[in-house]
């Protein structure tokens, strides 16, 4: 077709984001039963839905004609008393993913250069090749942010460093020391942006990285309650960070982004800590079963500190295949460079379990 020579070139060069497979992708290519299958690749609540959002959420039904409050009044002030920062402070996105998108379309372009680690969460080099930015990918120590090396990578065309802590995919963290000394050499003329999509349930020591946006420094910190909350079907994440900041992102945003569900569902759930201490539980049980089944047959894995881990199975596309074969889908980590390993998902119990088995088996 004619029209597609007009396709921004940016644009027609990007190799789409590749999500977790759905379930009923899976059954319908392989003929397997649907409710036999495990997905354990997109990093997902192992105990679905935050309790504490069900009642609203089942509720809604006779409300779903009204559009949103594109402020999200109510979700706000309970973002706004939790963080004790003000109201103009936050901006709520379609996931944080989304806010990621206004990131792109507010301080990305032609002339511009983005600083991520080599091997971070593959939307911020999408988005940076989408706009034509220059994306400086740093090498990392082992599997681990290399924050030296990224405020060294810094150059005066930067206007974004993101740093993603914990990790996807790796699940390693940096301190917070080592932000300290980090924040110490960014200039002021460029953004931090700390995604923290796994901080609720992180399973280590989560650095304090709003306390930068307090002293007034050009960071933003991104949340979503897609992971820890169990709500990603919904689409809710936000970002916090000083007024000016926040109000250059909201120009880029359209008006009715959140949906009223997830307004309603994200509100409701914010408070739940009896449910993000059993997930935490849940994660960490999930961590030692794995690691320790790495152990005894030899595995080499990374230390996680959020709900999933890598492990170095040996060509990833294939075992990924042959797990999938098993009923159980998990994520190759090809498209990060990591052509050698998996990246699963923590579930319940049985759901590790059915994982460990079915791994047993393809290696064998
Ligand atoms: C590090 C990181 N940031 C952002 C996201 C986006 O999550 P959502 O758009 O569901 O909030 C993800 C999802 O996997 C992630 O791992």
């Amino acid at each position: 077709m004619k029209v597609l020579e007009k396709i921004n070139e940016n644009v027609g060069q990007i190799t789409p984001y590749q999500p977790g497979r759905p379930i009923e992708d899976v059954a319908r290519e392989l003929g397997l039963d649907p409710d036999g299958i495990i997905k354990l690749a997109s990093n997902e609540s192992a105990l679905g839905v935050a309790p504490s959002a069900v009642e609203v959420i089942k509720n809604f039904a006779e409300e779903a004609y009204r559009y949103p409050d594109g402020g999200a009044y109510a979700l706000r002030q309970k973002i706004c008393q939790k963080y004790n920062i003000a109201e103009d402070e936050v901006i709520f996105g379609s996931g944080s993913n989304e806010i990621l998108v206004f990131l792109a379309m507010t301080l990305m372009g032609e002339g511009k250069s983005v600083v991520a680690s080599e091997k971070a969460f593959v939307i911020y080099k999408i988005l940076s090749k989408m706009t034509g930015t220059n994306f400086i990918e740093v090498p990392m120590k082992g599997l681990t942010h290399d924050l030296d090396a990224m405020a060294a990578a810094i150059t005066p065309e930067t206007s974004i460093v993101f740093i993603c802590n914990p990790n996807n995919p790796t699940g390693t963290m940096v301190s917070e020391a080592e932000i300290d000394a980090f924040m110490d050499k960014v200039p002021e003329d460029v953004l931090v942006v700390f995604d923290e999509a796994y901080a609720e349930i992180c399973l280590g020591d989560m650095p304090d990285t709003m306390k930068f946006f307090r002293k007034g420094r050009a960071c933003l910190v991104l949340r979503t309650f897609s992971k820890a909350y169990g709500l990603a079907g919904l689409r809710v994440g936000y970002g916090i960070g000083p007024a000016a900041i926040v109000q250059a992102l909201e120009k880029p945003r359209q008006p009715f982004n959140t949906t009223l569900i997830g307004q309603l569902a994200a509100a409701a759930a914010l408070d739940d800590d009896a449910f993000i201490n059993d997930s935490v539980e849940t994660y960490k049980a999930g961590r030692e079963l794995i690691e320790n089944f790495c152990k005894q047959k030899g595995l080499t894995f990374e230390r996680s500190y959020a709900n999933f881990m890598l492990i170095k199975t040996g060509n990833g596309k294939d075992v990924t295949a042959a797990l999938t074969k098993e009923s159980v889908i998990v994520r190759p980590m090809a498209p990060y460079g990591l052509d050698e390993w998996i990246r699963v998902s923590f579930g319940k119990s049985e759901e590790n379990q059915r994982f460990i088995e079915a791994l047993e088996k393809v290696l064998s």
